[in-house]
């Protein structure tokens, strides 16, 4: 095996891990601005109508994709861009995180099929 291909391998293995580690992140505490959140959305993210989305367990880089659209006015909605625009990437964030952490009734169907949660 030559250098460069050693250095592709362990450039990989460390990616991998990377990745891996991102995509189970430890759970974060609860954020103080999630409480604006929870007269539409729930507590926990499970609202209770469904005038509002559920965002509890959704996938933490779509909440924050959809937050920061909100923010940018690239989604456009009257109310979220509201709640959105004094949120920095760091609440946008923390907020994602913790409401994806949070168990709801969304569930993502397995590309075999099955049911992931
Ligand atoms: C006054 C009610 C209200 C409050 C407060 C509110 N939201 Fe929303 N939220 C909505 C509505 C209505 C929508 C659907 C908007 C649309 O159609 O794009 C929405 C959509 C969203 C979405 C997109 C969901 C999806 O499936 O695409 C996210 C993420 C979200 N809200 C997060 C938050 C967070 C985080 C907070 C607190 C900082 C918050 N919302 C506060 C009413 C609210």
């Amino acid at each position: 095996m030559n250098a460069m291909t050693q250095f592709s391998r362990t450039a990989f293995a460390v990616l991998a891990l990377v990745c891996a580690t991102a995509a189970q992140a430890a759970p974060v505490e609860k954020p103080e601005k999630a409480a604006a959140c929870a007269a539409c959305h729930g507590e926990t993210g499970v609202s209770a109508t469904g005038m509002y989305p559920i965002i509890a367990g959704q996938y933490a880089n779509y909440i924050e994709h959809a937050l920061k659209d909100y923010r940018a006015g690239a989604r456009k909605n009257a109310i979220m861009g509201a709640q959105a625009a004094n949120l920095s990437d760091a609440d946008i964030k923390q907020l994602a995180q913790w409401f994806g952490q949070q168990t709801g009734p969304l569930y993502t169907p397995s590309v075999h099929g099955e049911l992931s949660k």
